[in-house]
């Protein structure tokens, strides 16, 4: 019997372009202060947000995908992709996946894509399944996505969720290189915690809790069909299952954090955990980056957005040292630790 060939040895995921988007239409504090119990001082002080982009009705997540994915394909310089990973809590529909509508509309038809259900953590989450399609030799080019229309599963009544969440889209293009260069993705820490999935989670329109139009039975419970997030307890464990990543991210690339941190980029959930978590992982303020008080929580686009609006400004640029970190429902997170090459955002 012969050998099945070998994957190709030595291959490395490296970053050639980013791209970002947010749709256009934006909410001011003022805005959610009209129509819910809350107030811009409220907002502003617990969770450093003044504004987010909201998709009008009639846009999906596979659109604002469509035009992040389109950035970061021309900050690549390239117009072609043998697989498309989508990192989205909001699909267009529960079925099929997006990404391969993604791929088709950005002219990558017959590549393989398919989407990661990892609500916050999902970029980081698909940047590893990314870079594990490049090594085991599915593709020389992979285009992770981050996209989340966050507002079309929240309770607009819910002041905890509506004032946080928001939508947007950022992505990533990877290519196959060597282990030695700029933008090379190195070891990716994931981590999980199903027994306290209740802490973030849309009960309804899955096998649990059937959706309405399904076929329920009598008496059937049909589910709370919005996103729903115990807030106190989730910023807890986002604080500490970021800090705890974030130094095993480090230590896997031989760095001290307080030291070797260029730029600190982590899930934009809150401003009061992100400063937590950078305060306790020693990362110099002028280090950290920040966008949440103009685009508040995209979910799964909220670190490649990030990157991207960082990389437009001349915030982040080539050879920073990057430590990326997520967290999210399931729940679930990430860490990283990479040295920024020289693209230009898309
Ligand atoms: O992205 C995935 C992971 N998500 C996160 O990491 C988010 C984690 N959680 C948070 O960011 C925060 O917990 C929230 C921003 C959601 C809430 O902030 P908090 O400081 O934890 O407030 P709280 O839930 O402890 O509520 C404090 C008070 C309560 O009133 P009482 O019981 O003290 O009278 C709430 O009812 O603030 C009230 N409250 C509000 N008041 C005005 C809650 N939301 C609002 C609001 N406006 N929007």
């Amino acid at each position: 019997m012969s050998a099945v060939p070998a994957t190709p040895r030595g291959r490395a995921a490296v970053i050639a372009g980013v791209g970002g988007y947010v749709p256009p239409n934006v909410v001011t504090n003022d805005d959610l202060a009209a129509r819910l119990d809350t107030s811009d001082e409220w907002i502003r002080s617990r969770t450093g947000i003044a504004a987010r982009n909201v998709v009008s009705p009639g846009t999906a997540t596979s659109d604002l995908a469509v035009e992040a994915g389109r950035r970061a394909l021309e900050s690549a310089g390239v117009a072609e992709a043998g697989a498309v990973v989508l990192a989205t809590t909001t699909p267009d529909r529960p079925c099929p996946a997006t990404a391969p509508e993604v791929a088709s509309r950005l002219g990558l038809g017959g590549a393989a894509a398919f989407d990661i259900a990892s609500v916050c953590s999902g970029f980081l989450y698909a940047l590893a399944v990314g870079a594990g399609l490049i090594a085991t030799g599915v593709a020389e080019r992979v285009l992770v996505v981050g996209a989340d229309a966050f507002t079309t599963i929240i309770d607009p009544q819910d002041r905890g969720t509506a004032v946080i969440f928001a939508d947007g889209a950022g992505a990533v293009v990877l290519r196959a290189g060597e282990p030695t260069e700029a933008g090379v993705v190195g070891t990716v820490v994931l981590g999980s915690d199903g027994a306290r999935s209740d802490l973030i989670e849309v009960p309804g329109g899955g096998s649990r809790h059937r959706s309405s139009h399904a076929a329920t039975g009598d008496g059937a419970d049909l589910g709370d069909p919005y996103f729903r997030m115990r807030g106190r307890e989730t910023y807890r464990h986002a604080v500490e299952r970021m800090t705890s990543a974030s130094r095993q991210a480090a230590a896997a690339a031989g760095w001290d954090v307080s030291r070797d941190v260029d730029r600190f980029a982590a899930h934009q959930a809150n401003a009061r955990i992100l400063a937590a978590v950078a305060d306790r992982l020693g990362v110099r303020p002028q280090r950290r980056l920040s966008n949440i008080e103009q685009v508040g929580n995209t979910g799964a686009a909220s670190v490649p957005l990030l990157l991207a609006e960082a990389t437009a400004a001349g915030a982040l640029t080539a050879g920073h040292r990057l430590l990326l970190t997520a967290f999210g429902g399931g729940l679930a997170w990430g860490a990283t630790a990479l040295v920024w090459p020289d693209v230009k955002a898309g």
